[in-house]
């Protein structure tokens, strides 16, 4: 079994290998492993709900056994009931369905749970946070976009700290255990601001596989604006 990231409350990151080095890419995520690393987020597009097209769970096959961390496949797809099966043969430990991506995500957060995996829910900047309410209870991540998807290297847009401080309190009433991860944008400016709004996992793309001094220093620079 894998390990529980939602057993506490700790404060993770999340590189997200949109950014990595793709022609290398078990080194660079061995590196933000050693690093501190708790989970590998994998930005899967499928050129339709989202404009730009990414990866697939064969890439998820290959990067499997290149490390022991939690894997997370976050679906950026118009049809991600299409291809639960498919990630979890592949080896993903969760599987992150957008509120507006699964128009029967009572079912879909079903079948990803009998899956034996772990299920989270995205949410866009413009989607109202009470569209998580009746699914929270099911749920083990949100995920609460903090760019537009589709794209890493976006600026963060700050209208969405406030629907963070919202999704953090009905996370609190209705679902104490669930993870609140966010996802764009985030960086050394933004981390701080996001801890205090109730995030508790970063995703990190440009941040820190961008970091011009590499991933290593850039996890150091980030964990440390997290308070790490
Ligand atoms: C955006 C993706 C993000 C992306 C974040 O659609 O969901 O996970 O990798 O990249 P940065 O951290 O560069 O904003
Ligand atoms: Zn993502």
């Amino acid at each position: 079994m894998n390990p529980r990231p939602d057993d506490d409350n700790r404060i993770k990151i999340a590189p997200s290998i949109l950014s990595a080095d793709l022609a290398r890419l078990a080194e660079q995520v061995a590196e933000v492993e050693a690093a501190g690393a708790d989970r590998i987020h994998v930005d899967v597009m499928d050129g339709r709900f989202v404009p730009n097209i990414t990866f697939g769970p064969v890439l998820v096959k290959w990067l499997r056994p290149a490390t022991t961390l939690h894997l997370e496949a976050h679906l950026m797809i118009a049809a991600p009931d299409d291809f639960l099966e498919a990630f979890a043969e592949a080896g993903v430990d969760s599987l992150i369905v957008h509120v507006e991506g699964a128009p029967h995500l009572n079912r879909t957060v079903q079948r990803i749970k009998s899956l034996g995996l772990r299920a989270g829910v995205a949410i866009n900047p413009a989607t109202p946070a009470v569209m998580l309410e009746e699914i929270l209870p099911d749920l083990d991540l949100v995920l609460a976009m903090t760019v537009n998807p589709g794209f890493g290297g976006q600026s963060f847009l700050p209208g969405t700290l406030k629907k963070i401080r919202t999704i953090r309190r009905m996370i609190d009433e209705i679902r104490p255990g669930c993870e609140l991860e966010v996802d764009g944008g985030v960086d050394v400016e933004t981390a701080p601001r996001l801890v205090e709004a109730g995030a508790r996992v970063f995703v990190a793309g440009s941040s820190v596989y961008g970091a011009a001094d590499g991933p290593t220093a850039g996890m150091r620079r980030l964990a440390q604006s997290l308070g790490l």
